[in-house]
C-alpha cells in the first residue's frame, strides 16, 4: 500500500468512527450479499458524477442496514478523499505534503452529514424559526450538491400517525433533496409490501413517493432476521 492509500483509507476509518458504533464498524464487505453489494458500489460511484442516485434500503429489524450504511460511508470517503488528494497533489499546492493530511480531513467532515432519524427531526426543528439559519440550511447546499452525502438512518423511528409538523419539514426536506437530486441514503424498518410497506405510511405520502423514485433512488430490501439472533 502506498502512502496516499495508506491515508485514505486511515481518513476513511476515521470518518466512520465518527458516526458509528463498533458493531457497525465490524462489519465488512465480504459478509455482504453480492446483489446488495453491487448495488452499493453503483450508487456510490455515481456520486461522483453528474447524476448522483440516492439508496433507499428497506429491511426489518437487525437485518444489518445500519452497518450497511457505514460500509457506504467509508467508500464514500475513500472515493472522495483519492480524488482530493489527487487534485491538490497534481496542482502542486506548496507543502502539500504536509497540508494533505489535514486539508482532506476537513473536506471530507464537510462533505457529509449522517443523522438518525430523531438528528434530522431535532435540526429541523431548530432551524424552523431562524431564517438566516433556514435559508442556509437549504439553499447553500446545491452548490456543493454532487459531493454531499446525506446519510439519514431508522427513518421513521417511533412513527406514529401524529406525526403533525414533524411530518411537514421532514416532507419540506425531502422535497427539496428530490427537486434538486441530491444525494441521499436512507435506511428504514419498514418493508416494500405488504402490511409493514412503506407506503403504508399515513401522511408520509409525498414523501414516500419522492424516496420511492427509482430515477432518484436505488431501492433495496433486505429480506433476512435479524442478525442479533444468531
Ligand atoms: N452481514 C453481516 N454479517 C454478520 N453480522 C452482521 C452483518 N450485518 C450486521 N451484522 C451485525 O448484526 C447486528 C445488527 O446489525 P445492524 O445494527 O446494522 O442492523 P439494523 O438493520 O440497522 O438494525 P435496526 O433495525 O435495529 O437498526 C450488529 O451487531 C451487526 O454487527
Ligand atoms: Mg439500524
Amino acid at each position: 500500500m502506498d502512502n496516499m492509500e495508506k491515508q485514505v483509507k486511515s481518513l476513511s476509518n476515521q470518518m466512520v468512527e465518527r458516526s458509528f458504533s463498533v458493531q457497525h464498524r465490524d462489519v465488512t464487505f465480504d459478509l455482504v450479499e453480492s446483489s446488495i453489494k453491487s448495488s452499493i458500489f453503483e450508487a456510490v460511484d455515481s456520486l461522483l458524477t453528474n447524476e448522483p442516485r440516492g439508496l433507499l434500503l428497506l429491511g426489518p429489524v437487525g437485518s444489518g442496514k445500519t452497518s450497511i450504511l457505514s460500509l457506504v460511508l467509508g467508500l464514500y470517503i475513500e472515493k472522495i478523499a483519492e480524488r482530493y488528494m489527487k487534485f491538490i497533489q497534481k496542482e502542486g499546492v506548496r507543502g502539500w505534503e504536509e497540508r494533505l493530511y489535514r486539508d482532506t480531513f476537513g473536506y471530507c467532515c464537510e462533505n457529509y452529514h449522517f443523522y438518525t432519524h430523531d438528528d434530522l427531526v431535532s435540526k429541523l426543528r431548530s432551524i424552523k424559526e431562524d431564517t438566516q439559519e433556514r435559508s442556509e440550511f437549504f439553499h447553500r447546499e446545491p452548490a456543493e450538491a454532487s459531493r454531499k452525502l446525506v446519510l439519514v438512518d431508522d427513518l421513521g423511528r417511533g412513527y406514529d400517525d401524529k406525526g403533525g409538523w414533524n411530518l411537514s419539514l421532514l416532507d419540506e426536506y425531502f422535497d427539496y433533496r428530490w427537486k434538486n437530486q441530491l444525494p441521499l441514503f436512507i435506511t428504514t424498518n419498514k418493508g416494500a409490501t405488504g402490511n409493514n410497506s412503506i407506503r403504508n405510511w399515513t401522511g408520509w405520502e409525498r414523501i414516500v413517493d419522492r424516496l420511492c423514485d427509482s430515477k432518484f433512488m436505488t431501492s433495496i430490501v433486505i429480506n433476512r432476521e435479524s442478525f442479533r439472533k444468531r
